[in-house]
């Protein structure tokens, strides 16, 4: 196949940062995304629908004219949320709340510390029908990094999918064998998304040969038997598997240093790298349903009408992009072969 055209694809989980920044983001991923769950750890945090609403509207101010493109936005939930802020934000324009465990990533320290006193707001949720993105990790200092996915499953995702069953939740950028398979065996109400450098590198690509930074994000990379499994769930067509790149901007000079950042900006070649993985996977006919159906179907959305062609044909991503502010952002893949480009 030298080219495939499929409904015009959403990206269920990204990070478009705030201020100038967003001149760089936004555009980015309108470029071939109509719609993007986007996600609300700015510092401080967007608490409620009148921060939401603020946020969205500076997105909507840097989306280049004419593009249909649409943010979906998204509360952080904090000790402090109420009920109210819930239902009051509760709509189509925010269809989700984000559950950060305290500490677990960029800007999480607003985040909730002891999660069952979420429970009332789990609540809410459930019955005003808003959904429940979760970054699932547990942060106890003495957890092993390459555990702590697995260990938030048995400590805190079984318990909360069991309590609300009708709670509509998404297992964020999952990484390990046993987040997917958790997923395939729950019920309707719990899907996740999967990011392409989850898909595309394991943890041999984080270590091997020195310390790449670029390829730093949490949850971190794991072994290729996590890898491999992935793989095999994008691949088999389930549809409790959908596109959200977890693509996340950190200037350059924050992510190569001695505390570098967390965080894969992959905007500039997100559905390109998606395809890519279908095709060595030789599953491209899955690719619209994960890309373009999944997501929306369980949001319960409508698809998207438009089209986006990508053909087989080779380019390069750029070693940087420069801001205008002086900085640089060293973009994921960079320097590297893609081999889809879209038209
Ligand atoms: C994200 C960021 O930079 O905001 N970083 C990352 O590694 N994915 C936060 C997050 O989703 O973990
Ligand atoms: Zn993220």
């Amino acid at each position: 196949m030298s080219q495939i055209t499929i409904t015009t694809p959403d990206d269920w989980h990204l990070h478009f940062r705030d201020g100038e920044l967003l001149n760089e983001t936004v555009p980015a991923t309108a470029r071939c995304f109509r719609r993007a769950i986007v996600m609300p750890n700015l510092a401080p945090p967007v608490r409620n629908r009148t921060e939401a609403m603020a946020y969205k509207e500076r997105i909507v101010a840097a989306t280049p004219t004419g593009s249909p493109f649409e943010p979906l936005m998204v509360l952080y939930l904090t000790n402090q949320t109420t009920a109210e802020d819930i239902i009051e934000a509760c709509g189509k324009d925010i269809p989700a709340a984000k559950l950060y465990p305290a500490g677990a990533t960029t800007n999480s320290d607003a985040a909730v510390s002891a999660i069952e006193s979420l429970y009332p707001i789990f609540e809410a949720m459930s019955e005003a029908g808003m959904l429940l993105l979760i970054h699932g990790e547990v942060t106890d200092p003495e957890t092993d990094i390459f555990d702590r996915e697995k260990l938030f499953i048995d400590q805190h995702l079984a318990p909360i999918h069991a309590r609300f069953p009708k709670l509509k939740i998404v297992f964020e950028h999952i990484t390990t064998a046993d987040a997917a398979d958790f997923v395939l065996d729950a019920n309707d109400m719990l899907a996740a998304t999967i990011t392409p450098q989850h898909l595309l590198l394991n943890r041999n690509d984080l270590l091997v040969g020195g310390i790449r930074p670029h390829n730093y994000c949490l949850p971190v990379l794991k072994r290729n038997t996590h890898q491999q499994r992935l793989r095999e769930v994008v691949a088999s067509g389930s549809s409790k598997f959908f596109l959200g790149t977890d693509s996340a901007p950190h200037a350059k000079h924050t992510k190569e240093t001695a505390c570098g950042c967390a965080g894969c900006y992959s905007a500039w070649g997100a559905l390109e790298l998606y395809a890519q993985v279908f095709d060595d996977l030789d599953a491209l006919d899955k690719f619209e349903g994960f890309a373009s159906f999944n997501g929306p179907d369980f949001y319960g959305l409508a698809r998207n009408t438009g089209h986006v062609t990508l053909k087989r044909e080779s380019w390069t991503m750029p070693e940087e992009i420069a801001l205008p502010n002086g900085d640089s952002i060293v973009p994921f893949f960079a320097g590297q072969t893609l081999n889809w480009q879209i038209t």
